[in-house]
């Protein structure tokens, strides 16, 4: 299956999908990695590996429309099978979602449907949370909240920061991240009915 990785930070979920790839634990190849800046360091990353890597910068574009459209023409350009967002700090609108229905994952570092959009570490934190943890899920118009897939957990330790927390996630986001790629990538897993059904399970 055909991958197209999308990224706006440092790309380390793009990698460990890429890695997982070459080791044969994803059936599938990542055949793009895209950014919205130049600045991403993901795309070092993706370079190395081989992989193709463009920049759509979103500051070209007048209007939130206007972007999606080419990013949509982009990403079609590389003709994915699974569109996967990795770290890419863009909200999207209803006609790119709606056109990658089905076939675009997201990973939100928080138990969703808890702390949606940003600083979800933070927001644990600081609610006093005894546990935190990462969804992977696909993606509908609702920002970060289309059906989730997977989750991992992570205890909340007393004296922890956000960067604690966070690299506690980050270790189980390359876990989950690949084997979700995955299932989707074997067709074991689709979205059917607004709901996320892998195996023929509605989880
Ligand atoms: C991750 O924490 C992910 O959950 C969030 O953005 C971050 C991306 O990290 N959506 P990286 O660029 O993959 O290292």
């Amino acid at each position: 299956k055909r991958i197209v990785v999308l990224i706006s930070g440092t790309g380390s979920n793009m990698l460990a999908i890429q890695e997982a790839c070459k080791q044969g634990r994803v059936a599938g190849q990542v055949v793009a990695v895209i950014a919205n800046k130049a600045s991403a360091k993901g795309l070092e990353k993706a370079a190395a590996q081989g992989i193709d890597t463009e920049v759509l910068s979103h500051q070209a574009f007048d209007s939130r429309e206007a972007y999606d459209a080419e990013l949509k023409v982009l990403i079609d350009s590389y003709q994915p099978d699974l569109v996967v967002l990795a770290g890419f700090m863009r909200i999207l609108t209803g006609d790119l979602t709606r056109h990658f229905e089905g076939r675009m994952l997201n990973i939100h570092p928080s138990l969703l449907p808890k702390y949606k959009g940003v600083n979800t570490h933070q927001r644990a934190l600081d609610a006093g949370d005894k546990e935190h943890g990462v969804s992977v899920h696909f993606v509908t118009e609702e920002l970060d909240g289309g059906p989730v897939i997977l989750q991992a957990k992570v205890p909340v330790f007393d004296g922890d920061t956000a960067d604690d927390l966070q690299a506690r996630v980050h270790e189980q986001e390359h876990r989950i991240y690949p084997l979700v790629v995955n299932w989707f990538c074997q067709g074991r897993l689709a979205l059917q009915g607004g709901r996320a059904v892998l195996d023929g399970q509605v989880l």
